[in-house]
């Protein structure tokens, strides 16, 4: 018979971790006495980190405790944590000034979207957790930050690191590997490394009483004192391998490998239950109505399906659903076929209720076989969408889906290119460049194809090489040059920028008057005034500016009035 599962962070259950506790202690103190803190704690998974954290949230009388975590799922709803974390101070959002609150509205969707850039976000969140702070400590504790959407992750670390004498403290927990969604810079990192001797023998023998004193000795060492893998190693022995009579398994299920101990588990259970651990392993969230909507369309009885799981310690059921650790997430959807996955996001897209359009297209995309215009273009608008609210990062993740789910190739390079453009508004200038160079290798269109060049162009100017961006515009323009004068005079006067960068001054004239004659064949006269000033800019710096202030008093007053092409083509000098 299995060993009972231990009741999960039961108060009073952690063991050893002497000064992890200590070190949490005194961020809780220092927040309930005026003085800030935070501390990520980083370490494998099943190393006791949600463990600690729950120590944390036990030990905080007298304050308020938040909570956000991530999940491991394809769809990143902006904002999703910062979401969790700000809810109960939502009361308080009207004591902003009004640009942030109608900011953070914007970017929780609880208002409309509003012009702008990210940083306002993030400083009324900011703003907002310091105000609630004013009536009582707070703890802002977030687990499995490896999966929370960027966003979010940007906007608690911008806080993180503005913290002073609010009274907050904010702890976070991480997985040693994979990346983090946002660079923590120089946040305080507390490393857990497995436990010791004495405190892990006590784990084994409080889960298996049985165990010879060798073989727990064995098990410690050969876990490293990995909690989750000290829980879950026994359950995989023989009664004989228990007592010592019989050799242990090598190697014994550690780190990933608990994933297979965990899928040996599941094939105890019968398919109706398989197959609603497998929708909610495949679900964003642990949101039982759609899981169980999703279930019924399958023709399983949720009820039953997911008490047979939870009894086998596998999930907790209050309210929503819980995985008892994220691994067993992980096998449950490494354990399913390819299609079967396909199948579960298909039934969650069909359970989830209309309001909930964003996550419906993210499962019927995860659904797709192949290409689907259909599926392409509803979460192209997902994208738009979430563009206007300057969610960059969830907007190039949905772009770039829509691109790999696109049909056509036009719409294919469309879709690129809106990615490259939201990547490099979230601040992932290298990505976008290599988004657009994806782009461009599809597009025949000559126009297109220079639209590109001139976008791409002027985000790579600012990157490692400004003369190898400043070819690339200059070539385009020669490329173009017959069939759209326009488009090439803006391509040159994007290409004297970089010039300037690398003080090739004479490379500048020579550009911007290629660029004056390609805006004279145009005929358009703001492209000329443009190009006049890009050449008066260039001539001045060659020494040659007696008629700089003459030109410019001429040509920017009608600049004033420009399009955004032609600003940008001032503006990208
Ligand atoms: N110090 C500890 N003492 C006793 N049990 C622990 C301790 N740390 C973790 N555990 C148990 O080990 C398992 C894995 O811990 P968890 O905190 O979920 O790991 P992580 O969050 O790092 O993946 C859980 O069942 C937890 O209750
Ligand atoms: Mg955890």
């Amino acid at each position: 018979m299995d060993p009972p599962w231990p009741a999960r962070y039961d108060r009073g259950m952690l063991l050893g971790r002497g000064s992890e506790r200590a070190a949490i202690d005194g961020l809780i103190r220092g927040a309930s006495q005026g003085v800030s803190g935070v501390l990520l704690l980083r370490g494998d998974a099943g190393a006791g980190k949600t463990a600690l954290l729950e120590y944390a949230a036990d030990t905080t009388a007298g304050m308020t405790v938040v909570r956000a975590r991530g999940i491991e799922a394809e769809s990143s709803l902006p904002f999703a944590a910062l979401a969790d974390v700000l809810r109960p101070m939502m009361a308080q959002l009207d004591r902003l000034p009004p640009v942030q609150s109608a900011s953070l509205r914007a970017a929780l969707v609880i208002g409309p979207p509003l012009p702008g850039d990210r940083f306002t976000t993030y400083v009324a969140a900011l703003n907002l957790v310091a105000l609630f702070a004013e009536t009582q400590p707070l703890l802002i504790v977030v687990d499995d930050l490896h999966w929370i959407d960027p966003e979010s992750a940007e906007a608690l670390f911008f806080a993180a690191r503005r913290l002073g004498a609010e009274r907050i403290a904010m702890l976070f927990a991480a997985r040693d590997s994979g990346d983090l969604p946002a660079d923590p810079a120089a946040l305080p990192v507390l490393q857990l490394g497995g436990l010791d001797k004495d405190p892990s023998l006590q784990l084994l023998s409080q889960a298996t009483p049985a165990i010879a004193a060798p073989v727990a000795t064995a098990i410690w060492r050969a876990s490293g004192g990995n909690p989750l893998a000290l829980t879950e190693i026994p359950r995989l022995l023989s009664e004989r391998q228990l007592h010592g009579h019989d050799p242990l398994p090598d190697p014994l299920p550690v780190g990933t490998r608990l994933v297979t101990a965990y899928q040996a588990r599941l094939e105890n259970l019968p398919a109706a239950a398989r197959t609603v651990l497998l929708l909610a392993a495949a679900s964003d969230d642990g949101d039982l109505g759609p899981i169980a909507a999703a279930a019924r369309i399958a023709g399983v009885e949720p009820g039953s399906a997911l008490g047979a799981a939870e009894s086998i310690g596998l999930i907790d059921i209050d309210g929503s659903l819980a995985f008892r650790h994220p691994l067993i997430r992980s096998a449950v959807y490494a354990a399913a076929t390819a299609e079967e996955r396909r199948n579960a996001h298909r039934l969650l897209a069909e359970g989830l209720p209309n309001d909930a359009a964003a996550r419906r297209t993210w499962h019927r995309s995860a659904a797709c076989l192949g290409p689907d215009e259909a599926v392409a273009n509803e979460l192209e608008a997902v994208a738009s969408e979430q563009r206007i609210r300057r969610a960059y990062a969830a907007a190039f993740h949905a772009f770039n889906r829509a691109a790999e789910l696109s049909r056509q190739t036009p719409d294919r390079a469309r879709r690129l290119g809106e990615a490259a453009m939201c990547a490099f508004f979230a601040g992932r200038a290298e990505s976008a460049v290599a988004q657009y160079d994806r782009a461009l290798a599809l597009v025949t269109d000559p126009i297109t194809h220079a639209n590109l060049v001139l976008r791409r162009g002027d985000i790579a100017i600012w990157l490692s090489n400004p003369i190898a961006a400043q070819r690339a515009l200059a070539a385009e323009a020669d490329r173009i040059a017959a069939i759209d004068p326009k488009m090439s005079a803006l391509l040159l006067i994007h290409a004297t920028g970089p010039c300037f960068m690398t003080a090739e001054v004479l490379e500048a004239k020579r550009t911007a008057q290629r660029a004056l004659e390609m805006a004279g064949r145009s005929g358009d006269p703001m492209t000329v005034a443009a190009a006049e000033v890009a050449l008066a800019e260039a001539l001045f710096l060659h020494g040659e500016g007696a008629q700089t202030s003459s030109t410019l008093r001429q040509y920017l007053p009608q600049l004033a009035s420009a399009g955004p092409e032609i600003a940008n083509s001032v503006a990208a000098r």
